[in-house]
């Protein structure tokens, strides 16, 4: 699939998957979500990459939300709809990829951009980085995710009031929401999340994708997160990476993980 709208570059087990639309400051139309489930999809079926790069191009927008052209003029049920492929195709996708995946959220990331970055496993800020769910200012709420997630992230009173408010906060307010977990010079970003990467690529890729089963399933209804995390804490001594990981550790040798 040749993109329109994406950039995507891999490198050192990183793929770097960058929304390119920067003169409507990447807000996520049709095509972008389907490009963007696309260049997902192939990233965590191919072994080599160990960790996907979510940033937005250009200095001021990782994404400034979901194309408002494009839905302005929609009925309830195509906004029903709207909500449900987006959520189906991305948002709880990327949440439930088994590779893990980093937002570098470099500049505006409001609407369906902070439900983006949301949906990502944890988020890095650049110093300019603007977060919001300004839905409720355009007669509509959140509808990628947003009133779930945000209020998982940093509590609902303060999720309540971003939502109720339509407003932004700075990269500060977010960093003490822990709505992001680091933030970095612009040009630092991308490189630092990278730094992140490789921490991560020295341990054992399937037993991140456990992790990430289980600490999904304690936000799901009915999913008892503590069977789930005795689940794959079982699965895990089937695994070679868990032969190699305990052997290098008691050889006093560096585990060579083959991912399987
Ligand atoms: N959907 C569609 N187009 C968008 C967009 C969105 N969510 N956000 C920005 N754009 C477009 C603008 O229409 C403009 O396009 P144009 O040059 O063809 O007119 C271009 O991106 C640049 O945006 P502009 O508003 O001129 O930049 P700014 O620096 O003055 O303001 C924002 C930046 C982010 C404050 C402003 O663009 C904004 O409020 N965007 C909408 C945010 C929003 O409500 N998101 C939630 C959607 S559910």
């Amino acid at each position: 699939m040749t993109y329109e709208n994406i950039l995507v570059s891999t490198q050192n087990g990183i793929a770097t998957i960058t929304i390119n639309r920067p003169s409507k400051l990447n807000a996520l139309n049709k095509a972008t979500i389907g490009e963007l489930h696309n260049a997902l999809d192939m990233a965590n079926k191919d072994a080599s990459v160990k960790v996907i790069i979510l940033t937005g191009s250009g200095e001021k927008a990782f994404v400034a939300g979901a194309d408002i052209s494009e839905f302005a003029d929609f009925n309830v049920e195509q906004g029903s709809a709207l909500a449900a492929q987006g959520q189906q195709l991305l948002f709880d996708f990327i949440e439930n990829l088994d590779t893990p995946v980093i937002a570098a959220v470099n500049g505006f990331a409001l609407g369906g951009g902070l439900e983006l970055a949301m949906s990502c496993h944890f988020r890095v800020a650049s110093t300019n980085a603007k977060m919001g769910l300004p839905e409720v200012s355009l007669g509509v709420i959140p509808g990628y995710g947003g009133t779930q997630r945000l209020s998982q992230l940093v509590g609902k009173g303060r999720a309540m009031e971003m939502i109720m408010t339509a407003g932004m906060i700075d990269a500060n307010q977010a960093l003490s929401y822990g709505l992001v977990n680091h933030i970095q010079a612009q040009e630092e970003l991308v490189p630092f999340c990278e730094k992140i990467a490789s921490k991560i690529m020295r341990n054992s890729s399937v037993a991140i994708s456990a992790a990430i089963r289980a600490v999904n399933a304690g936000f799901v209804d009915g999913v008892n997160g503590y069977q789930a995390e005795i689940d794959e804490f079982g699965k895990c001594f089937g695994t070679e990476d868990f032969k190699e990981g305990t052997t290098a550790f008691l050889e006093k040798r560096k585990a060579d993980f083959p991912g399987k």
